[in-house]
């Protein structure tokens, strides 16, 4: 008798628990949540400076996720994805995209180890981590890391965390590392961690991995290890007539990091990153009992959400859909360049390859009306702008921003 009573009430507070821990919050009447949904659509609808595709197409996937019912699951990608016993998120997904994708970049698919990674960032973190262990594997010597000053400053502050001996190869004006500065900076005794970044943050700056990889043949270090930070370029490149510069049977680099939320169109950050299997049998690959697997990748818990937005943009743009966008895209380049100097308005493009349109900085309200980023540079007569031309930025929106410029030209402009 005791013994029932003590279950009824255990089940009555089972069912009274979820209305406890559930308070009456109402997010609509939320101030802060309502700023919120007032930048999303502010940045979605303006934003021209920073190189994120706000074309994001997922309702589908969404509705797929909701009506499934797995936004109940907590999914975690723990887990090497190309070698995997146990899988507690979606890790055949992943594994999926990486196969995708990794030809694309010129990897054979026998011979790749991807991950989907957590950035761009994340991304140069395994290449630097990865390139120093073989590296040292391989010679016993710990290696020297070179970088252009027009590089990504995740590269540098990465280099620092793993406290690897940095050479800063300053850059030309288009943003390019010097060959000559490189030679001059090479050191012929240690082996060589080369970080090429394929479009720099603010010019689009491509760096020659032909001519670098000449002098490094030349001087001949003890090993050399090249990692390629495309962050931006490498979403679009594949899909363009430009695509062997991101490809490893043409340029010879050991991996590669490109960022998802940039040119795919995923909602938030996440990339992709490639290297080899020879690469990979030089790391420690620490099997982790506990997750019956091994665990080469800096991370534990990884995303899931990330490999099925992935799977779900490949699937539903597919190759062709990339390769109209990325056409759109740099024909939209051009139509920018061509009519800011057709109003006179100081404007340069890095070269062929890129999106970035960089130009004489406006005033601050049509820097704040577009999201602008800044920059300074001497050699362009100083404060400096640029748009990156994404998906969602067409030519109608870039004749809004010419006739804002004009109107400026025209404010500033004594009257005849
Ligand atoms: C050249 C380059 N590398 C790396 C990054 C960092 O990428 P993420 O923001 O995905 O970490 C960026 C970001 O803009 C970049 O432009």
């Amino acid at each position: 008798m005791k013994a029932k009573l003590i279950m009824s009430l255990f089940f009555v507070l089972l069912l009274t628990l979820p209305a406890l821990s559930e308070t009456s919050y109402d997010p609509n009447t939320d101030e802060l949540l309502d700023a919120v949904i007032e930048r999303a659509r502010h940045i979605h609808d303006d934003q021209l400076g920073y190189p994120v595709n706000e074309d994001v197409r997922l309702d589908g996937f969404y509705e797929w996720y909701l009506e499934n019912g797995i936004d109940h699951a907590m999914l975690n990608n723990a887990g090497d994805p190309n070698d995997y016993t146990a899988n507690h998120g979606v890790l055949e997904i992943e594994a999926e995209v990486i196969r995708f994708f990794a030809p694309l970049y010129g990897f054979d698919p026998d011979d790749t180890w991807g991950l989907i990674s957590a950035s761009g960032t994340d991304g140069n973190n395994h290449g630097i981590y990865f390139g120093r262990h073989y590296l040292t594997s391989v010679t016993g010597l710990s290696p020297i890391l070179y970088v252009s000053t027009e590089s990504h400053y995740s590269n540098m502050r990465l280099a620092e965390l793993q406290q690897i001996e940095t050479r800063m190869i300053p850059t030309d004006e288009m943003g390019r590392m010097i060959p000559e500065e490189f030679r001059a900076a090479l050191d012929p005794e240690r082996p060589a961690l080369v970080v090429f970044s394929m479009g720099t943050t603010f010019k689009g700056g491509i760096d020659d991995q032909q001519a670098i990889n000449a002098i490094l043949d030349e001087v001949n270090p003890p090993a050399v290890y090249r990692h390629v930070d495309a962050a931006l370029f490498g979403g679009y490149l594949p899909f363009s007539e430009y695509a062997d510069l991101v490809d490893r049977r043409v340029c010879q680099f050991d991996s590669i990091a490109v960022s998802g939320h940039k040119y795919f169109g995923i909602d938030e950050p996440c990339g992709l990153f490639f290297t080899t299997k020879e690469v990979m049998a030089r790391q420690n690959p620490y099997d982790i009992s506990y997750l019956n697997s091994s665990m080469p990748m800096i991370n534990c818990s990884r995303s899931a959400l990330n490999p099925l937005k992935f799977y779900w943009v490949v699937k539903t743009t597919g190759t062709e859909g990339f390769k109209a966008q990325t056409r759109a895209m740099l024909d939209t380049t051009a139509y920018l360049k061509s009519r800011l100097d057709e109003i006179g308005w100081p404007a340069w493009v890095s070269c062929e390859q890129s999106n970035t349109v960089f130009f004489e900085r406006p005033s601050d309200e049509i820097m704040e009306k577009y999201f602008l980023a800044p920059d300074y540079d001497e050699r362009f007569g100083g404060n400096l702008a640029h748009i990156v031309v994404m998906q969602n930025v067409t030519p109608e929106v870039i004749d809004d921003v010419i006739d804002d410029l004009m109107a400026e030209q025209a404010a500033i402009q004594p009257a005849a």
